[in-house]
């Protein structure tokens, strides 16, 4: 799966429309609808009531107390994707792969992660200001009981959950290592993998209080708060409590300036024994400076809603070096094509 990529085939099905030729209407034409017909659905119960089974569209929209025309728009833009099909008798269900993603009984649904992406919605409605003045949303600084921290990091979490396994296999801890750093854990899954795979390792999470709040539940529920701990507060300021024996950096320095990347590498490199490593997974831009990728278009997003950026393997490679770590081996992952993890040991 290609997070944030267009679907496969949608690009080729407005080309059709267009005549064949894809042109930039059909992308400004039909990702708009295609997005928000998935948010809606989500976020109206549409989706989770066709989980259950195959619904009439009228009696669906009256159930949910929606319009029913509205409701049957919608759910043709998203048979459009697959994800619901329509039935000769005039029922829409969910098909194999809208269960897959979709159904909340499935170990690998995303329907919060879906529902958080609505809030993208009026982000994005300011990239005008982003580019005529540099006006960007500051993502992380919402106060700590806005309620927007549980759709965020319950959605992270879902596609957390998706990596987690694979990713824990690929961070090389030395025999014996039973203490784990994970800066920016938020919801602790990267963590709770990793002490899932490894007898009496126990994790350290540094998170903002609203993100830490809904981790902490997170981790109850997951039964592993004996073992997972959160540290609240900034993790530039916050003390560390601790020496460890792996670090964490993940999907937080395209948030970051590269002052700021090397100074955090720096405070965490301070905590880590001699040959710990530490790991950080992130989306990075192609070397060369070619843009043109998937990078681009979630490296916008950054920007948007930080005003930071992504950086090359390279570049991070150069500061993880400058702060305190040996070489680096840069790990491909099956479950994350689009992202690399960096590894470096304390020296
Ligand atoms: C995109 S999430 C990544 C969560 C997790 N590491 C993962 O890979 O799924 C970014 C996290 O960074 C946290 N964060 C942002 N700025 C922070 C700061 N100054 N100190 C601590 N955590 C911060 C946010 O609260 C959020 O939980």
């Amino acid at each position: 799966m290609r997070l944030g990529a267009i679907p496969d085939g949608l690009v080729e099905r407005i080309g059709l429309l267009l005549g064949k030729v894809p042109t930039p209407i059909g992308e400004a034409m039909y990702s708009m609808p295609v997005a928000r017909s998935l948010q809606v659905a989500q976020r109206t119960g549409i989706l989770g009531a066709l989980a259950e089974g195959p619904r009439d569209p009228a009696e669906l929209a009256e159930h949910l107390g929606l319009q029913a025309k509205g409701t049957v728009r919608v759910l043709d833009v998203i048979a459009t994707l697959g994800h619901v099909k329509q039935n000769p008798d005039g029922t829409y269900e969910m098909t194999a792969s809208g269960r897959r993603w979709l159904d909340p009984r499935s170990d690998t649904y995303l329907g919060d992660f879906l529902a958080d992406t609505y809030e993208y919605w009026d982000w994005y409605a300011g990239l005008e200001d982003l580019v005529r003045d540099g006006k960007h949303v500051e993502l992380h600084e919402k106060a700590a009981d806005d309620p927007y921290w549980q759709s965020y990091i319950r959605g992270q979490y879902q596609l957390a959950r998706l990596s987690s396994a694979e990713v824990a296999k690929a961070i090389p801890l030395a025999k014996g290592a039973h203490s784990v750093l994970d800066v920016a854990g938020a919801h602790g899954e990267f963590s709770m993998a990793l002490c899932r795979q490894h007898e009496g390792m126990r994790a350290t999470i540094v998170d903002l209080p609203g993100s830490a709040r809904v981790g902490e539940e997170i981790v109850a529920e997951a039964g592993m708060a004996e073992r997972v701990r959160h540290l609240v507060g900034d993790m530039f300021q916050v003390d560390y409590d601790g020496h460890y024996d792996a670090a964490l950096c993940f999907n937080i320095i395209h948030h970051l300036s590269p002052e700021q990347i090397r100074a955090l590498f720096q405070r965490i490199r301070a905590v880590l024994r001699p040959g710990a490593p530490l790991c950080v997974l992130d989306l990075y831009d192609r070397e060369g400076g070619q843009r043109a990728n998937l990078a681009s278009i979630l490296g916008l997003f950054f920007h948007l809603t930080s005003g930071a950026d992504t950086y090359t393997t390279d570049e991070v490679s150069r500061w993880m070096g400058e702060s305190g770590y040996g070489s680096v081996e840069i790990k491909s992952l099956r479950t994350l094509p689009d992202l690399r993890l960096l590894v470096a040991k304390a020296v």
